[in-house]
């Protein structure tokens, strides 16, 4: 009881001590120098995500500014304050000897000097019509965005998008939240995505409960280094729900690209429900020359005609890696699913540097 009521208190201090800063602290303007040679002065006070995003210069980051995914990193070179407990968990030993900070926690108050990557440059607003939402499931519904301004887009297979869902009903303010794109990159004019309903999510509610086909819906993009990788080796992609998403771009682009090379996707999936694009994946067992699609059920419903492969994913991976030095794994999902196929692969001699994945995070 007693530690409560100081908790309490602490917090309400806690509270007073940001209201107070925001109302009172004036730190005048402030100039951010990138990469030695751009600069842009802002009135301080804000997150240097949201002072480089007000600028147009888009950092990854997946949790819009909570601190909690660890995509929004640069190197700060001068200014910036004190390395916070929340960056911490985010940082290994080589970033922070590197100065690398998460922009979305660092408070622009003086002048600061950052390092960011010249490819963040090329990243864009867009703005698009949503022209069909499909149900997939009964909790992943496809998206299809045409573009309007910009009316084209240039991405690789396996990348995603911010996706910002306005202020509703449900939410009282505006967030943001990565989706992968799904469709083949060699279609410019458009993007899908495949977004799964989070219990209570403040974008996925959006996206499922209100957005409705004709609506404007506004993104930044393309981010993400989830690339297929230009080898002649074979590929397993492991995904499920929709962690397909970029799996599926991948896939259509290995299609509409001719690719020889051997490809098994292990879809895992509770019961029969959570299955989707099946017949697109049959599709893709006939069109590309060495693919073979999967699915595996955790759960498969009780007196179910399921003839497929029961189980976790696990076990069967064995089955499909033929030489594991010439195997290149692709993994996409939950950072739970992804940390137990990581350890599996490595049983099976896949080693560090062939495993690529985009957790959910
Ligand atoms: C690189 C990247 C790519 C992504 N691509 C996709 C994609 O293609 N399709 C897709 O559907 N999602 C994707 N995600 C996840 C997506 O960005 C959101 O995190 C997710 O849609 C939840 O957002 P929300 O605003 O609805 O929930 P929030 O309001 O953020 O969360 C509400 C509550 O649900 C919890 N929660 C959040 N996410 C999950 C989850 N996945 N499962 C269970 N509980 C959760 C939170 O901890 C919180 O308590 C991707 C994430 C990353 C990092
Ligand atoms: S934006 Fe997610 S940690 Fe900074």
């Amino acid at each position: 009881m007693t530690v409560g009521i100081v908790a309490g208190i602490g917090g309400f201090f806690a509270l007073l001590l940001i209201i107070a800063e925001s109302k009172l602290m004036n730190y005048g303007e402030c100039t951010i120098t990138i990469n030695d040679k751009k600069k842009i002065t802002e009135k301080g006070g804000s997150s240097l995500l949201t002072t480089l995003n007000n600028n147009k210069i888009f950092l990854s980051s997946a949790c819009g500014g909570r601190g909690s995914c660890g995509f929004c990193k640069c190197k700060i070179l001068k200014g910036g304050g004190p390395l916070l407990p929340t960056e911490l968990p985010f940082l290994d030993e080589r970033e922070k000897k590197d100065m690398v900070r998460l922009a979305c926690q660092v408070k622009v108050k003086e002048d600061i000097s950052i390092e960011i990557p010249e490819d963040i440059f090329a990243i864009q607003e867009f703005a698009g019509k949503v022209t069909s939402i499909k149900d997939m499931t009964y909790d992943i519904k496809e998206l299809t965005i045409e573009l309007t301004m910009p009316k084209e887009i240039e991405f690789k297979a396996g990348q995603y998008v911010q996706f910002v869902a306005p202020r509703y009903e449900k939410s009282r303010q505006s967030v943001t939240r990565a989706y992968s794109i799904s469709s083949n990159p060699d279609h410019i004019k458009f993007i899908e995505l495949i977004v799964r309903k989070v219990p209570d999510g403040l974008c996925t509610t959006y996206i499922h409960d209100y957005l409705k086909e004709g609506d404007t819906v506004n993104f930044t993009g393309p981010f993400g280094d989830f690339l297929i990788q230009d080898t002649h080796k074979d590929m397993i992609f492991i995904a499920g729900g929709s962690g397909k998403a970029p799996i599926k771009s991948m896939l259509e682009y290995l299609k509409a690209h001719k690719s020889k090379r051997k490809m098994t996707y292990l879809f895992g999936a509770r019961t029969e429900k959570d299955l989707y694009h099946v017949e697109l994946m049959k599709k893709l067992e006939d069109d590309l020359e060495h693919f073979e699609f999967v699915p595996i059920l955790s759960k498969p419903d009780e007196g179910s005609k399921w003839s497929g492969k029961t189980g976790y994913i696990m076990p069967f991976l064995k089955e499909f890696i033929g030489k594991p030095e010439n195997t290149e794994a692709y993994l996409c999902g939950s950072p739970g699913m992804i940390d137990a196929v990581i350890k599996e692969l490595h049983n099976l001699k896949i080693s560090e540097e062939q495993i690529f994945f985009d957790p959910f995070s």
